[in-house]
């Protein structure tokens, strides 16, 4: 029986989730987005979900399937509606990791109709969008948080910035410099700073692996 419960340490807890990219719509056909796949975040889930915590994973468009009992399905498309799922469950849950590739700037005007060419430039202004992981730092209260960091310079510096000023409790800094690292790919490299600024570097290795290494920095902080 204690084997069992050893093996769902995470029974009973609520995990909320960001993954994938977000869509900025420019006119009815076109928008900004990024080359985010999802995996990662749904690799997490599946983490999360195969040691009993019940995910709820809010994710922007992304062709990634996952299938568990545990795992709720949330499909958002724009910064604005990630930003408004997150709220919904931040509250209850116990954990959240926001792995999301979320778009910093979306156009400040949508147009209604699709946008015609001429022989002109074409200048759409962009306006920020709300920093999802900031401000769920700003109202935590027993949430264990983690962010993600993508950096290509000054990678720790710029990502115990984040740590610092988003009040996280861990951040995953993704190491877009080494080759089989980022975002389409399968593999992936990280190095996980905790609150009290301990590094801790991984090899390269499967997205699936990450997720593992991920949840169990965690575990061993939340216990
Ligand atoms: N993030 C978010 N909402 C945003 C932008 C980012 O929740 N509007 C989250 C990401 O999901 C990630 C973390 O913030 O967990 C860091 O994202 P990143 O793009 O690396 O950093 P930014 O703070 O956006 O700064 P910059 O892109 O300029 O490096
Ligand atoms: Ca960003």
């Amino acid at each position: 029986e204690n084997d069992i419960l050893s093996k769902l340490p995470l029974k009973g807890k609520k995990l909320l989730l960001t993954a994938g990219p977000t869509y900025e719509a420019i006119d009815p056909v076109r928008f900004i987005g990024n080359h985010s796949s999802g995996k990662m975040g749904f690799a997490i889930a599946n983490a999360a979900a195969n040691l009993g915590a019940e995910v709820f994973l809010i994710s922007g468009p992304s062709h990634q399937k996952i299938n568990h009992s545990l795992v709720h399905r949330i499909s958002v498309v724009s910064a604005d509606e990630m930003y408004n799922a997150a709220h919904k469950y931040f509250k209850e849950v116990d954990i959240a990791i926001l792995s999301a590739a979320v778009a910093d700037y979306r156009p400040k005007n949508i147009a209604t109709q699709k946008i015609k060419k001429t022989t002109s430039a074409l200048e759409i202004e962009l306006e920020p969008t709300k920093d999802i992981l900031a401000s769920l730092g700003e109202i935590k209260e027993n949430q264990f948080l983690v962010g993600f960091a993508l950096e290509t310079n000054n990678e720790l510096e710029n990502a115990k910035g984040k740590l610092k000023r988003k009040n996280l409790d861990a951040i995953v800094l993704n190491s877009l410099q080494d080759k089989g690292a980022g975002f389409a790919t399968d593999t992936n490299k990280v190095t996980i700073i905790d609150k009290d600024l301990t590094e801790k570097s991984f090899e390269l290795k499967s997205k699936e692996e990450v997720a593992k290494d991920i949840m169990n920095e965690i575990l061993k902080n939340i216990s």
